[in-house]
């Protein structure tokens, strides 16, 4: 248990049970035909790609290979999201519908076709997946579901009692899906596309992408990089021509690794119901222990994470023979206004710069689709799946999600900042304590450490000035607005910022 009093190590088990990477930094200039930024599964997945088609490809990330989103994941391996195939079939129509089952689908045996082709040791293995009504409501969409994924050809059928130690309502099935160890898969391509020519470059921060006539340049902090064309896979673009910050709205999550004691539930689970939760098995240590996850809400807009964690834990508690509990994360991911992800050029006239983020929850498959759809389309190949993703598309469909969606956020950019910080002498703040707060007419976020030292910052998001929010159990500060988050230091631990938080004169205090 940590000092929050959540149960389990802080830290990811794909993280703290697979090798820590040490790919050099970019030194200097460099010059290849794919630049791609951002090393976790949309971005090793095309490197992948495309190496294996004999192209010259760089992968810079900022930080270190799948230790963003990917190394934080659930890893569930499945086209079952919840529920989405009723909405796609109401909203886009059979055809495109029909695209998003299939390619998702496609992207489960990509990944069994690439377990077995390399080798590779990730605990791959097949599992059904579930989504459990625990309501009327719930099982009325559930059943829905089940007939719209039916209509699209998918492996889907109606289970009245779902094989949990609880009572449901009814569940969508589907057969044949999969799990594994997402950071050990990812570090097994890394490594084919290391050994095949290309390079990867860790603790290196892509600042600007422009696009020139014959090729793109990109600008990091270590160094530039000339290449044909660029895809940025850093999750939430930092590259934003086409306003992707007014589209994308990142939802944070929580997740716990259990040991239990009376057998564990055969399948991957979630609830179609609020408050969302998750559960899968996962092998650990000889035996078989269990993920569970949930509490879903948006990056910066909860003044108490840590029962977040603990609404998950007293889940697994009131359903399980808990007997451990091994670990704890959380991580976030954006939905975009209309469900479907963005994949393709980054803004309409780019012909040379794409982008892929807004998976919302399932960038396992997701991820591995814009994988393979942008290396298509920096190969110049054409791909079936490019229309429904296009991330210029009409999104006349989705209007009212995009106005509520900016309400909120114009709601913390002008109204916390009318607000400002807290007339609080910063010496007062307890040891563990944190709070903006106004000191020489600027706001500032103040934390005292255990060890009580002031970290003092600039409480102001460098990405577009929204005032940051304390997260409880991180111990970070993340925006309410677009979901970027600093460290106690002002440091960038998620995008789209790029930049540090200024050190105020408080630091140290
Ligand atoms: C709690 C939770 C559980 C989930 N569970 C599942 C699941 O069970 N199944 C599923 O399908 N999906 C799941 N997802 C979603 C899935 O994990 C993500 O969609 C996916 O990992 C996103 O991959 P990515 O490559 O886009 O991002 P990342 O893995 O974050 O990769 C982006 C990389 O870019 C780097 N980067 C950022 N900015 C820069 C920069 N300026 N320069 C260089 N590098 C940069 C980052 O350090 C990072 O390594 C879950 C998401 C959450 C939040
Ligand atoms: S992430 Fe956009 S203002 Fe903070």
């Amino acid at each position: 248990m940590d000092s929050s009093g959540i149960p389990g190590k802080a830290l990811s088990l794909w993280m703290d049970t697979s090798s820590r990477t040490a790919y050099a930094a970019l030194e200097g200039d460099y010059a290849c035909d794919v630049a791609i930024l951002g090393g976790g599964i949309v971005g090793l997945t095309a490197a992948d790609f495309l190496t294996r088609a004999g192209r010259k490809v760089v992968v810079v990330e900022a930080w270190q290979t799948a230790g963003g989103v990917s190394g934080f994941t659930t890893a569930k391996i499945t086209s079952l999201h919840t529920l989405i195939y009723k909405h796609l079939l109401d909203n886009f129509g059979p055809e495109r519908a029909q695209i998003y089952a299939s390619a998702n689908q496609w992207a489960i045996e990509h990944i069994a076709e690439r377990v077995a082709m390399g080798g590779i040791e990730c605990d791959f293995v097949r599992d059904s997946a579930w989504t459990y009504a625990m309501t009327d409501d719930g099982r009325e969409q559930v059943q829905q579901e089940v007939q719209a994924a039916l209509k699209l050809g998918l492996p889907a059928q109606f289970v009245e009692e779902a094989p949990l130690p609880f009572r449901t309502r009814g569940s969508i099935k589907f057969d044949n899906q999969a799990r594994f160890h997402p950071r050990k898969y990812l570090l097994a391509l890394a490594e084919t596309i290391t050994t095949g020519g290309s390079a990867i470059f860790e603790q290196t921060r892509a600042l600007r992408v422009e696009e020139h006539d014959t090729h793109c340049e990109v600008t990091t902090d270590r160094g530039r990089i000339k290449a044909e064309s660029v895809i940025v896979a850093t999750h939430y673009p930092f590259h934003d021509e086409a306003m992707y910050f007014a589209r994308l709205s990142p939802q944070r999550s929580y997740a716990l690794a259990v040991k239990v004691q009376g057998g564990q539930p055969d399948g991957m689970f979630i609830s179609a119901d609020e408050p969302e939760r998750s559960v899968r098995r996962q092998p650990y240590g000889g035996e078989d222990i269990l993920i569970v996850g949930g509490d879903v809400h948006k990056t910066g807009q909860d003044d108490d994470t840590v029962r977040r964690y603990l609404a998950v834990a007293d889940w697994a508690r009131e359903n399980f023979q808990v007997e451990e509990f091994l670990y704890h994360w959380s991580t976030q991911d954006p939905k975009t206004p209309d469900g479907v992800p963005y994949i393709g050029r980054a803004k309409k006239s780019n012909e040379r710069i794409f982008m892929a983020s807004g998976f919302d929850g399932w960038g396992m498959t997701g991820g591995t689709v814009a994988g393979k759809l942008l290396s298509d389309l920096c190969s110049h190949r054409e791909n079936e799946w490019a229309e429904l993703y296009d991330p210029n598309r009409s999104e006349i469909r989705a209007a009212r999600t995009l106005i509520s969606e900016n309400v909120n956020v114009g709601k913390h950019l002008l109204g916390d900042k009318i607000k400002g910080g807290q007339h609080v002498d910063p010496l007062s703040l307890k040891r563990g304590e944190a709070k903006v707060i106004s000191f020489d007419s600027k706001t500032v976020a103040a934390y005292r450490d255990e060890e009580n030292v002031l970290h003092a910052v600039s409480a102001a998001c460098t990405h577009m000035g929204c005032t940051l929010h304390w997260n409880t159990a991180e111990k970070s500060w993340d925006c309410p607005c677009h979901g970027s988050r600093f460290d106690v230091d002002g440091k960038v631990l998620h995008g789209p910022a790029i930049v540090d938080l200024e050190p105020s004169p408080l630091e140290g205090k």
